[in-house]
């Protein structure tokens, strides 16, 4: 396996392509064009799963439908299920409604619900019925064909027994998380497993999983020069300065963070307070508040750690039903940072 240095300069000048994440009730349409409109990065973006029906097309909810997408961003959507007639069909309601030109197969969801069906990474183990599935898919689907999926369900290697199948089909591309199913979202991705399956796939192979910094994407490059392309999800969402951070080479500061994230925030909120009721509006920013509130606070370590009065603040912005007691939260952390960030002398550097 080839493994060196990448320079800043090289990193800079390559093509690569960054790719939004699909992140359940969290990358919702609104998400997409307020992120788009405001930072960048992204060339393009799968959306959320939607779940095929035996013997009949899912409904296409307006979040995928053209006009929901004023940036243009080009758009993938995604379908969970493991009836490649079934997943055809689904796949050509979504063309003919959408005009996508890809259709993306999640092969990678963990949750015991999904995956107790045989479906997401559930389906991992099944060599012959993805066979069978990607033969039905491939011959009927009038579009595209990439799959996102994880490393295996219950070991690390099942993608072993995949690739000779995945290779006699043509699929534009796979974004390989480098979990497996069993583990969630816990432990970190596979880097040396991740480069071991690009190197047996001859089909474009993106990366997604963990990435949360310059140093992050150059140490997956050091280890794949010739990477197509990085899916970003929970690190792009917790600094959204991430992508275009990654394509000039250059960290951003914490401040600068902070700053894109509360611009990001109070966009996001005015445009779900316009299209939705209260509830629902404080469900949305408090998904994304997850990833938000160690960045938005002065002493990261100490939230994540559970201690100290802005970890209280936070889990109290977290807990709440209701607009106002989100907002409170939300303005009570907000002077937290403005007030350390005046403690902050104007020539110490927060790196
Ligand atoms: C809340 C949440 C929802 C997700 N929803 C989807 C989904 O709908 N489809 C999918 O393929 N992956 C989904 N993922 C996985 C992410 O797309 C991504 O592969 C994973 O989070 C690892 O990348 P990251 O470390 O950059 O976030 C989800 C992850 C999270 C945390």
């Amino acid at each position: 396996m080839v493994c060196r240095e990448v320079s800043f300069d090289e990193f800079r000048n390559r093509n690569i392509q960054i790719v939004l994440a699909p992140l359940q009730g969290v990358t919702t349409a609104i998400f997409r064009s307020v992120f788009m409109s405001k930072f960048g990065g992204c060339r393009w973006a799968v959306a959320p799963f939607l779940t095929t029906r035996r013997g009949a097309v899912p409904l296409i909810p307006r979040d995928l439908r053209p006009e929901s997408n004023p940036t243009g961003l080009a758009l993938v959507p995604q379908l969970l299920g493991n009836d490649g007639d079934d997943f055809a069909r689904a796949g050509a309601a979504l063309h003919d409604a959408t005009g996508c030109d890809e259709i993306n197969w999640n092969l990678g969801c963990p949750s015991g619900t999904v995956t107790a069906r045989k479906q997401g990474a559930g389906f991992l183990p099944d060599p012959q019925g993805i066979d069978r599935f990607l033969d039905r898919v491939c011959r009927r689907l009038p579009c595209a064909l990439s799959i996102k999926m994880r490393l295996g369900m219950h070991r690390d290697r099942e993608w072993e027994a995949l690739v000779p199948i995945l290779n006699r089909y043509p699929i534009r591309s796979v974004i390989l998380h480098g979990r497996i199913g069993t583990q969630g979202y816990r432990g970190q991705a596979n880097l040396d497993l991740f480069a071991e399956f690009r190197a047996a796939l001859r089909r474009p192979v993106i990366h997604s999983g963990d990435v949360t910094s310059v140093l992050g994407a150059r140490r997956v490059l050091a280890k794949c020069p010739d990477l197509p392309g990085f899916m970003l999800g929970r690190g792009l969402i917790a600094n959204p300065l991430l992508a275009v951070s990654i394509l000039e080479g250059t960290e951003r500061s914490p401040s600068e963070v902070r700053a894109a994230i509360w611009e990001f925030h109070d966009q996001l909120l005015a445009a779900y307070q316009r299209e939705s009721q209260e509830g629902a509006v404080v469900e949305r920013m408090k998904a994304l508040f997850v990833y938000w509130g160690p960045k938005l606070v002065p002493d990261r370590s100490e939230v994540e750690a559970g201690r100290g009065s802005e970890a209280r603040l936070v889990r109290r912005t977290l807990r709440a039903t209701t607009l106002g007691a989100y907002l409170d939260g939300v303005a009570a952390i907000r002077e937290s940072g403005r007030r350390a960030d005046a403690r902050i002398a104007p020539w110490r550097s927060e790196n």
